[in-house]
């Protein structure tokens, strides 16, 4: 994950693409996750900043009016209700539009496009349209924000780097939809399952309820017992490397499985138990590792941390309808998740 003879650009010939890929769009100029070296380090310098801990924790409140509204919205409308659809779905669309400015009157229109296109019964048709939607959206947002900042991410990108000619602006539109697609399934589901796993723990659920402070480590050990990102991160080899013993061939595919892992028995001790108070559960590999190495974090962490210390408190009673066998499932996604999850109290 970290040697730089590995490629991360799906376009290569012979990369090794697990899921179908759309026709290299002109307008992909800013999604870097797809691309290697100064082009990648480029992009991510400027967003470095924005996602270290001490800005997150700016935004907290703002996280927390989120998950407490929610949550209370869903219980305005059951028992029973979905937790996927009322609750896990609406915490990360929320919180990216706090982040990039969004204004509030149009916070309907972006949860409903954003989350058309991470809805698997979405035909082609329907994302293209919401994708194209979105990004006429952003486009005319970031021109706004030229004349109208706020105290949001688009602006100071527009003000830091728009303006001073450092970067364009469907670079910065890119960049914002890449924000927006890597940021939302993942911590949707991860919140999903997440509830899921601690309704099938209910010890843990209470400990959490009683002790808030146990949060963090519990959520280390969801992100390393679940890992969303199921399909692993696939790269390319540019040149020839021996990673462990094994020599991978200039133009082979090498798949990373986070999953496999994160259930290491030479790192986690009893891998497959679930064990919120396991020390080594901060070691998981679910953001991956080296130079891609998931640059919302500390976004991710504290959405989760908050979204099940309300859920916890706020519905003492919390029970799944139907048991963990019978619940749908996505299977086919690039991340694990729930289609549904019916919950009552
Ligand atoms: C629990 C939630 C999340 C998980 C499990 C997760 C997982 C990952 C993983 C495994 C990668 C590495 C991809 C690779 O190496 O090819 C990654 C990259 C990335 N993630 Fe996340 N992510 C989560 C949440 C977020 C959030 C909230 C954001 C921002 C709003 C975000 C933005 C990104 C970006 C921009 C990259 C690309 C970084 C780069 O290429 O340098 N992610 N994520």
């Amino acid at each position: 994950m970290r040697h730089p003879g590995f490629s991360s650009d799906q376009y290569r010939p012979g990369f090794p693409v697990l899921n179908p890929i759309p026709p290299k769009q002109e307008d992909a100029s800013g999604l870097f996750i797809f691309m290697d070296g100064e082009a990648h380090s480029r992009f991510r310098r400027m967003l470095t900043a924005e996602f270290m801990i001490k800005n997150i924790r700016r935004i907290e409140p703002l996280i927390e009016e989120t998950v407490v509204e929610a949550l209370e919205r869903m219980r305005a409308s059951g028992p029973p209700a979905d937790l996927m659809n009322e609750f896990a779905l609406p915490v990360p669309s929320m919180t990216i539009c706090h982040l990039l400015g969004v204004p509030y009157s149009d916070h309907d229109f972006f949860q409903f496009h954003s989350r058309a296109i991470m809805d698997r019964n979405s035909g082609p048709e329907e994302v293209e349209a919401a994708l194209g939607a979105l990004s006429g959206f952003l486009g005319e947002l970031i021109k706004f924000k030229r004349t109208s900042p706020g105290e949001d991410l688009l602006s100071r990108l527009v003000a830091e780097r728009v303006v001073p000619g450092e970067l364009r602006e469907d670079e910065l539109l890119s960049m914002a939809m890449l924000l927006l697609v890597a940021g939302h399934e993942t911590t949707a589901n991860m919140i999903g399952l997440s509830a899921l796993a601690l309704l099938e723990h209910p010890e843990s659920l209470e400990a959490v309820r009683d002790d808030p402070g146990l949060a963090p480590g519990m959520v280390e050990e969801l992100l390393r017992y679940i890992t969303v990102v199921r399909t692993g991160l696939p790269r390319l080899a540019l040149e020839d490397v021996e990673i462990g013993g094994r020599l991978i061939r200039a133009g082979e595919g090498a798949v990373a499985m986070l999953s496999m892992a994160n259930r290491d028995p030479s790192v986690f001790h009893d891998p497959e138990l679930f064990d919120p108070a396991r020390n080594e559960a901060h070691r998981h590999m679910a953001f991956g590792f080296g130079l891609h190495q998931c640059i919302g974090q500390p976004l991710a962490r504290a959405e989760l941390r908050i979204a099940l210390v309300e859920l916890a408190r706020r519905f003492p009673g919390l029970r799944s309808r139907t048991t963990l066998a019978d619940v749908p499932k996505r299977h086919m996604a690039v991340t694990f998740g729930l289609a549904e999850l019916p919950v009552t109290w």
